[in-house]
């Protein structure tokens, strides 16, 4: 391709803190660098997948031109495009302007050891056009037999705007075969008016039951400026869908159903070993790389992170003040990357916290209270550069990963602590702590004012608290 890509050095980090991890022989470490969340409350509870979806797409006819076939639904179910004759799965597919050939970019599941020549059919406007694809399979595989690809489509001459595309085995015979297509996102660039200013990927919710820190989380986006948060939801508790068809209601959460069963066993985990399956952590990286393209357009910038973190701001009180800053001070289109800062939720705080008076009435409501929890683990050398999330401009980024980018325009940069850091309120990652050894945190004070009430309006909406307790 001809433009500059960087392969970035975070890869590295992970593989020094794997590499340091194993030599050491424990699994302590090991634990410490990988980001399962696991501030997941463990409750018997029935989980269900997505159900109530506001934004369904109906599916509609393929263009005449393109010959036989059908359009793969999107709708309450993930659906993917399956490459007959091999074991490769169609995410999703997004025109890339930003390279020197034009192309479609296909964000593809495959199996890493098969060698699969790809043929791609363009729907364009005045005929179906054949070219030759080319898989580029992620280096963030962490081991797993499946791995994301993506499968870049040229173009051809005379092809003016592709409304649909599949890619196909090129040995396949597949001369009477149906074919299943997907329909081609941003087709139009944008660089300035967009919609949103921040839209928050959350790449992998599943049996999720924390409602409280949920709406905490979403009610603190808010207050920070984010317009937007694409959800990848494989399963939750009903509980948590209604508190979501809430947020899908009011515009500020798009779910994305994102369960895989059908189509390969994902890991729980990063280990194929530990955790085994078909492909790494709920297919956490397709998410990731699905996000950023399909924001691309519509967000000035996007936040790749959990829900369990929160980036705040240390002088100022919002993104929208915070990434002047950044940019002025490490440069612009950096992945700017956040400290991540452990507030264990399952250490006592060294003294009784002064909590705001309003939040004993969350009692009731499942899961974390952030506001209690405002110790942090102190920072140390392990871990140090571990685990830290980020945000950029999307449209200065080819292929993101769970902590940082793959490849990109600009590279990243390490924002200082002192000028925002990242607030991770789970379950303790330096267990043997003692609580007098906890560094009290009360940044989140700041917020009080506008997020209790902010948060018992949503609970009260969402009949998880009682009409008559006070604001
Ligand atoms: C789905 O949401 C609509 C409102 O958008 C609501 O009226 C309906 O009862 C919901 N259905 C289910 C099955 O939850
Ligand atoms: C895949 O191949 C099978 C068997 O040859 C055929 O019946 C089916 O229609 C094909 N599916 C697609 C999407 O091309
Ligand atoms: C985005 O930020 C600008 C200020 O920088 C603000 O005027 C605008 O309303 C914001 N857009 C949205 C959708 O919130
Ligand atoms: C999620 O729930 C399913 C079904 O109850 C269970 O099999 C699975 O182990 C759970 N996953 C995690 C990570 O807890
Ligand atoms: C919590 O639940 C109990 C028992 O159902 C109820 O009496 C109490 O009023 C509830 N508290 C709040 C703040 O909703």
């Amino acid at each position: 391709m001809g433009h500059s890509q960087k392969l970035l050095p975070q890869l590295k980090v992970y593989r020094l803190c794997m590499f340091i991890s194993l030599v050491v022989g424990t699994i302590t470490l090991l634990l410490f660098c990988t980001d399962k969340p696991e501030s997941l409350i463990q409750l018997s509870i029935k989980y269900s997948r997505p159900t109530n979806q506001s934004k369904t797409h109906v599916p509609f006819q393929l263009p005449e031109q393109c010959g036989p076939g059908r359009i793969v639904p999107q709708g309450q179910e993930l659906s993917l495009v399956t490459v007959n004759g091999t074991k490769t799965l169609l995410v999703s597919a997004y025109q890339e302007h930003r390279t020197a050939t034009k192309e479609v970019r296909v964000i593809a599941v495959v199996l890493r050891s098969e060698n699969v020549d790809y043929s791609c059919l363009l729907c364009c406007q005045d005929k179906l056009h054949v070219s030759k694809g080319v898989s580029d399979v992620h280096s963030d595989h962490f081991d797993f037999v499946h791995g994301t690809a993506d499968i870049m489509c040229p173009v051809p001459s005379g092809c003016e705007s592709i409304s649909h595309i599949t890619v196909i085995s090129a040995a396949a015979n597949s001369e009477d075969e149906l074919h299943e297509f997907m329909e081609v996102k941003n087709q139009k660039t944008r660089d300035e008016s967009f919609s949103d200013n921040f839209t928050v990927c959350l790449s992998a919710m599943f049996n999720f039951t924390n409602v409280l820190q949920l709406v905490q989380s979403l009610e603190m986006f808010q207050i920070l400026g984010v317009n937007k948060v694409g959800i990848y939801l494989t399963s939750s508790s009903p509980e948590t869908q209604h508190v979501l068809d809430v947020y899908t209601r009011k515009g500020l959460v798009e779910v994305i159903p994102w369960s895989w069963s059908k189509y390969l066993k994902v890991s729980q985990g990063f280990m194929p070993f530990k955790d085994p399956g078909d492909l790494h952590y709920y297919g956490q990286i397709p998410a990731l790389n699905d996000c950023i393209y399909r924001y691309m357009y519509q967000s000035r910038y996007v936040a790749m992170q959990d829900i369990d973190e929160l980036i705040l701001p240390q002088s100022v009180s919002s993104w929208l003040e915070l990434l002047p800053i950044l940019e002025k001070t490490y440069g612009v289109d950096k992945g700017y990357m956040f400290e991540n800062n452990v507030f264990p939720i399952t250490k006592s705080p060294p003294s009784p916290q002064t909590l705001p008076s309003q939040t004993p009435s969350w009692q009731n409501v499942t899961g974390v209270n952030i506001l209690a929890h405002l110790y942090s683990e102190p920072i140390i050398a392990e871990t140090h550069y571990c685990n830290f999330k980020i945000i950029v401009n999307p449209r200065a980024v080819f292929s993101p990963t769970v902590h940082g980018l793959l490849k990109s325009k600009n590279g990243r940069a390490w924002v200082d602590r002192n000028i925002a850091r990242m607030y991770h309120t789970r379950s303790a990652k330096q267990t043997h702590l003692t609580p007098d050894q906890l560094i009290f945190d009360g940044r989140l004070l700041s917020y009080s004012k506008r997020l209790i009430p902010a948060v018992n309006t949503v609970l009260r909406e969402c009949g998880l608290l009682h009409k008559h307790s006070t604001d």
